[in-house]
């Protein structure tokens, strides 16, 4: 059974999906066993008391600059035994020492079909700005692998959304979690709790 350990800076959508699909059977062989936020009062660290998990607060402000926080957050990953890392909605940049000490472990869910929509500045609603803006037809979801390139690991999972005349960034936000996030989050992490990720490269498989 792995450990996995989910880190959150908001709401925590996708964390409640993570945790109704444990809930449900779907992740057999992991268990969310701390949720860890960069922000004091975040919602999600309800939704982890709710539901009995444990929750830890590692304020990104109390650090001076990326490294120190790093390096404090790669403390209690170790403390905690983290096995499988996950970023849900999770708006630090780490330095790193903590990809390093993770290859392969980490994944982040990101709002937009990567590579369009992606990389430093785009997170949260901005995304959906951006893609407004374009006029793009069809946005989505990626869960990918975190390196320490912002965004720029290899993919796991995509799924397509189409942009409806009149969306405004709120709508076509709610309709990326509802139709996309909230299921290939849970699915790539029960996916690498399995251990039938397997990585070529920019390439990932799923065997
Ligand atoms: C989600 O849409 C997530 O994809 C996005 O922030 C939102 C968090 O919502 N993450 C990023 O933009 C990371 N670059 P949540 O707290 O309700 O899960």
């Amino acid at each position: 059974m792995k450990n996995i350990i989910v880190l959150v800076s908001g709401g925590g959508t996708n964390l409640q999906a993570l945790i109704d699909a444990q809930e449900r059977g779907d992740i057999p062989n992991g268990r969310i066993s701390c949720v860890i936020s960069s922000k004091e009062g975040a919602y999600a660290l309800e939704r982890a008391s709710q539901h009995g998990i444990k929750g830890l607060v590692l304020p990104r402000k109390d650090y001076p600059d990326n490294k120190a926080y790093s390096e404090a957050l790669l403390g209690i990953l170790k403390e905690e035994k983290a096995d499988i890392i996950v970023y849900a909605g999770f708006m630090t940049i780490l330095d790193k020492c903590v990809c390093d000490a993770y290859p392969y472990r980490m994944v982040n869910v990101h709002p937009a079909l990567i590579p369009s929509f992606c990389g430093k500045g785009y997170y949260g609603l901005r995304v959906h700005q951006e893609v407004l803006a374009r006029g793009v037809k069809v946005t989505g979801a990626t869960v990918h692998f975190v390196t320490d390139v912002c965004d720029g690991g290899p993919i796991i999972l995509q799924r397509a959304v189409y942009v409806e005349e009149g969306d405004t960034p709120e709508v076509l936000q709610r309709r990326v979690m509802e139709q996309a996030e909230w299921k290939i989050l849970p699915e790539a992490v029960s996916l690498l709790c399995d251990d039938r990720i397997k990585v070529e490269g920019d390439v990932t498989h799923i065997v």
